[in-house]
């Protein structure tokens, strides 16, 4: 028998979402388009970087990498400790994570960072509004933000897997904000508009990143299927009401559809997100 403590902290959703799984299993096909991503940020030595939403580090270990000071943040427990310890192993003394909320940096310091990245991490967060704040807040005048956010309805493969999976899962609870608007530009204006930062400051371009892996793109739904959270709670949802064939079979189509490896057995599919870079 399983007995609740009365005197144990309510369970965070969006903690357990993120910790369930191993969110390191689908970084690892990743990490290419990171590399890039980080490459083109202008990072020179000694800058101080705040990577929020971090996971295991994907782009806070190439930013260390080229001499930045950098602090990873990530809700997930077990992906912190991933992250510290991919540095540890890494030797980069200037790599740490911690544990934090992206609406609610109260550790942090104002005008702390030259530079705050967030790719696909800080718009998992509730509370959009306190997210713009708080990566304004921290960001010193003069710095800038740059965010990844996947966009809504588009035809590529992480939006596309974010709307099967809604079609199969409850309606989210009253007052949720879809995660997938901070890919909708007057959404990402309005939230930065409210920390303070005019229209002027924040612009947009269409990006892409590239999963790859070695394994047929089955196998990599298969990897989403077993250890990525969103993908984890859409297939519990759809088994519960005897549908789990129904979207296993439309999520194995799209990966198939989406896959463009010339190498037989491989897997590379890409996927465009919206970048978005605020002069603070
Ligand atoms: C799709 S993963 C991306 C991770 C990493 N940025 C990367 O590119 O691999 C989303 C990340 O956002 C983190 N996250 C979700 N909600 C968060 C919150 N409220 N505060 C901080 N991190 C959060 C998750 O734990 C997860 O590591």
């Amino acid at each position: 028998m399983t007995t609740t403590d009365p005197a144990a902290p309510p369970v965070n959703p969006n903690k357990a979402l993120w910790q369930k799984g191993d969110f390191t299993r689908i970084a690892q096909t990743m990490r290419k388009s990171a590399e890039t991503l980080v490459g083109s940020l202008g990072i020179t030595s000694g800058m101080k970087i705040l990577d929020l939403g971090c996971g295991d580090g994907t782009t806070a270990i190439p930013e260390a990498r080229l001499g930045a000071d950098v602090l990873g943040v990530d809700i997930a427990a077990n992906l912190v400790a991933a992250g510290n310890a991919r540095a540890q192993d890494l030797g980069l003394t200037n790599c740490r994570f911690e544990e934090g909320d992206a609406a609610d940096l109260s550790g942090l310091a104002d005008d702390t960072f030259d530079l705050v990245v967030s790719i696909f991490g800080a718009m998992f967060a509730p509370r959009p509004f306190d997210v713009a704040k708080e990566m304004v807040r921290v960001t010193r005048p003069g710095g800038r933000i740059v965010m990844g956010n996947w966009i809504p309805g588009d035809p590529t493969l992480v939006a596309q897997i974010l709307r099967i999976s809604a079609t199969y899962s409850p309606p989210p609870p009253e007052g949720f904000v879809s995660p997938m608007t901070w890919g909708v530009e007057d959404d990402v204006i309005e939230r930065f508009a409210a920390a303070g930062v005019p229209r002027d400051r924040v612009s947009f371009e269409r990006d892409t990143y590239t999963f790859s892996s070695t394994g047929t793109p089955s196998e990599l739904l298969g990897v989403f299927r077993t250890y990525y959270g969103p993908t984890m709670n859409a297939y519990d949802a759809a088994a519960a009401n005897g549908r789990e064939a129904d979207l296993h079979a439309e999520l194995d189509a799209l990966f198939n559809e989406q896959n463009t490896s010339e190498t037989d057995g491989a897997t590379t599919i890409a996927a465009t997100f919206l970048r978005v870079t605020v002069d603070v």
